[in-house]
């Protein structure tokens, strides 16, 4: 157990790519509604290129790599520009439940927002998620996904229409 006192939240560097690595796979080894190739799907996207934000938490106690999240451009079929996707979002199983997941978060989506991003999508569990001010948008689609887990937040006035799509990243596995 810790405290979220003690986390440093931070962009990515060359050095932590390991530990974020072992950090993500062992995030999702017990967690729901996976297939647990979330780290393949981080590594895919930083060597395309696509890793538009990749953010640490570092316990400041120990030096460790204890939580990532990673934002990434979608395509929305109407062909608006501007939009990401938050996810995977990874914390350590011993970690959980203090504060750090929230912390990367409100981080990343503070980060898009100085970028004047147009909106961010997820897919996960609304109870987490609506504390972030994620909720369902009917008029956005991803196919497959029952629509309430698929939720969005955006800084325009209004939500576009359209399918969307992920990186092809996010078909990758071991
Ligand atoms: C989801 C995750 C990133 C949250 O990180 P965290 O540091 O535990 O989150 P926080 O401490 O900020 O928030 C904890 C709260 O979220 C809730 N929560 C965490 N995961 C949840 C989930 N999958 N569904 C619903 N609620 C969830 C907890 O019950 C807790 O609720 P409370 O504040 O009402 O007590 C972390 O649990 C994790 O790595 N899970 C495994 C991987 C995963 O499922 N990632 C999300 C999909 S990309």
């Amino acid at each position: 157990m810790t405290s979220a006192g003690q986390i440093c939240i931070r962009l990515e560097t060359e050095s932590d790519v390991p530990a974020i690595e072992e950090v993500i796979s062992a995030a999702f080894i017990n967690a729901e509604h996976t297939d647990q190739n979330e780290q393949f799907i981080v590594h895919g996207l930083r060597e395309a290129n696509h890793l538009s934000i990749s953010l640490v938490a570092e316990d400041e106690v120990t030096h460790t790599i204890v939580g990532h999240a990673a934002i990434s451009p979608i395509n929305i079929s109407a062909g608006c520009e501007n939009w990401y996707g938050l996810g995977p979002v990874s914390v350590l199983p011993q970690y959980q439940k203090n504060g750090v997941g929230s912390l990367l978060i409100e981080r990343a989506l503070a980060n898009l927002r100085s970028r004047h991003a147009a909106g961010c999508v997820v897919l996960g569990n609304p109870k987490y998620y609506a504390r972030f001010g994620f909720k369902a948008v009917p008029s956005l689609e991803l196919p497959g996904v029952p629509p309430e887990y698929f939720m969005a937040l955006t800084w325009l006035k209004s939500t576009p229409t359209g399918i969307v799509s992920y990186h092809k990243a996010f078909e990758a596995s071991a």
